[in-house]
């Protein structure tokens, strides 16, 4: 595992990008593992401006997204939105080439990565309480996709994208955390002081089921990217 700790979020959105242009350029049917919430949204952002100067193609990239809620009462908080909005409608994506975990597909979602190859290169973010996708403390270290409940924490963190808190729903399908360790290479992004106790914990050395993110540790390919607020409990 690698720890890169820069100063500006900036600066990691150029590193996590150019790790997603190198991969995209050598191989122009990659397929990634993509994430939400506001820690990825500056390395899109970053990729998007990378990939049009390139003037390179991602028609044939495939996607397999992390999570997506259950029980939304309106879709444009859904997580297929946020990344139409953030990533996908601003580049020459195939739709058909986009995937996402539900009720329907949970039970295969897995074997569809599985049966595209696997995926190359996986983004994450971590929320407060060390979870990763929504696999929150407790998880076990062999999940695959399920179904799983939120929690309290992790509903009030993520209510600054909804209008209250009662809107947040209760649960959400997740890529398990097994599903996570047998991507290829991942990429873990977390920056602002409310990650470091999660950051802390993740880089103890011993993985434990109180931070999921933690399971890290045992992938042979990981690099975990820090600005100084993220990294400030390491020392
Ligand atoms: C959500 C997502 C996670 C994400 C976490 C942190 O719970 N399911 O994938 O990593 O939030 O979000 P943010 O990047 O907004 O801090």
């Amino acid at each position: 595992m690698q720890v890169i700790i820069k100063q500006s979020h900036a600066d990691i959105a150029d590193l996590v990008s150019e790790k997603f242009l190198r991969l995209i350029r050598n191989k122009p049917t990659a397929v990634l593992g993509l994430a939400t919430g506001s820690t990825p949204i500056a390395s899109y952002q970053a990729l998007i401006r990378k990939l049009k100067s390139a003037a390179l193609s991602v028609s044939q990239v495939t996607t397999f997204n992390l999570d997506e809620y259950v029980g939304l009462h309106d879709l444009s908080q859904s997580y297929q939105t946020f990344m139409d909005e953030n990533l996908f409608k601003f580049l020459d994506f195939n739709p058909k080439k986009h995937h996402f975990p539900s009720e329907q597909n949970l039970g295969h979602y897995d074997q569809m990565i599985v049966e595209h190859g696997g995926i190359d290169l996986q983004i994450l973010g971590i929320g407060p309480d060390g979870h990763i996708a929504f696999n929150e403390p407790g998880t076990p270290f062999d999940s695959k996709t399920h179904l799983a409940d939120l929690e309290e924490s992790t509903r009030v963190a993520n209510a600054r994208f909804f209008s209250s808190l009662e809107e947040v729903p209760t649960k959400a399908v997740s890529m398990g955390l097994a599903t996570i360790m047998a991507a290829r290479e991942i990429v873990l992004i977390a920056t602002g002081s409310n990650k470091a106790d999660a950051v802390r914990s993740m880089l103890a050395g011993v993985a434990n089921l109180d931070c999921p993110a933690s399971v890290l540790n045992s992938h042979s390919q990981v690099t975990i990217y820090l600005d100084e607020e993220a990294a400030a409990r390491l020392y």
